[in-house]
């Protein structure tokens, strides 16, 4: 883990909600797991004192990517930063997702959820799975690349209606082995009961809100069963990615 101070490389809008922030860095683009994440933030800036979490979008050579949404104060001034403007890292943390070999694989995300998975996608092929990609979002607004099964709330861009159902039409059809979500919790929810009566494992990547980021503050904890137990987990240090069978999700 790095803590460091890093020039910004480029941001670039992807529309008016979205923009990617790029960083150069040899040490912080090595071994890196896909689903893990850094905590940001622009030390120029004293409110919100946090830095923000967030997944690991892209990494080409030693440029680091990461996709963000705009929705408050951290996130709209990371949009507009200039080129060369100082920013704090500190990563990579959590677990990671964990990478089956020559697997049949489907990969489940919702709106900003979608940020961790193209980078999970490029290690999920390089260990010789087989990958059907599915993203849901509410608009066009939210999609991000063509070549994955889009599905949009308003129907303006691929299927319309939610990518669970999606997901459950076409789902027997698949003979999935494993399934790797992030997303809004129902979503993750839904899409654990749908593996759980089928038999076959699902991983989510939980985007729970986060204070330290590394496992001091028990800001981000959920219920886990865990040998017939229920016990408590940091989202930051424990995960963000657990089995989708294991969360006790709120009510
Ligand atoms: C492990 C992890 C990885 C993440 N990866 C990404 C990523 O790759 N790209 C990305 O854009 N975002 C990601 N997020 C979410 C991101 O951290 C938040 O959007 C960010 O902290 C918001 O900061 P802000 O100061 O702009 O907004 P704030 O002012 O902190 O929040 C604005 C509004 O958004 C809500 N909010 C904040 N964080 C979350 C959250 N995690 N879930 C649901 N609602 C939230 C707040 O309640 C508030 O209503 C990730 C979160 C986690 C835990
Ligand atoms: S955010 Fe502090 S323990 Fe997880």
């Amino acid at each position: 883990m790095y803590f460091k101070k890093i020039p910004v490389l480029k941001v670039e809008s992807v529309n008016d909600e979205y923009f990617v922030l790029r960083i150069r860095d040899k040490e912080l683009t090595q071994n890196i797991k896909p689903g893990q994440f850094f905590q940001i933030k622009d030390p120029d800036v004293a409110i919100p004192l946090l830095p923000r979490p967030f997944g690991v979008y892209d990494i080409k050579e030693d440029v680091l990517s990461f996709l963000i949404k705009k929705v408050g104060e951290s996130t709209k001034n990371l949009s507009i930063l200039e080129e060369g403007h100082i920013i704090q890292l500190l990563g990579p943390l959590g677990n990671g997702f964990p990478v089956a070999q020559n697997k049949k694989v489907l990969i489940a995300s919702g709106g900003i959820g979608y940020a961790p998975m193209p980078y999970l996608e490029q290690k999920l092929k390089e260990a010789g799975n087989e990958v059907w990609f599915y993203h849901g979002g509410q608009s066009s607004n939210d999609v991000f690349c063509d070549d994955v099964q889009n599905c949009t709330e308003d129907g303006s861009c691929g299927h319309a209606g939610l990518v669970t159902e999606h997901i459950e039409n076409c789902f027997d059809s698949m003979d999935v082995d494993v399934v790797y979500a992030c997303g809004p919790e129902l979503m993750l929810q839904a899409l654990s009961v749908l593996c759980n009566e089928r038999n076959i494992p699902i991983y989510v990547s939980l985007e729970r809100i986060m204070a330290c980021g590394v496992g001091a503050c028990c800001g981000c904890v959920i219920k886990i069963k865990e040998n017939g137990k229920v016990v408590y987990k940091k989202v930051c240090k424990d995960g963000p990615v657990f089995g989708g069978a294991k969360v006790i999700w709120d009510e």
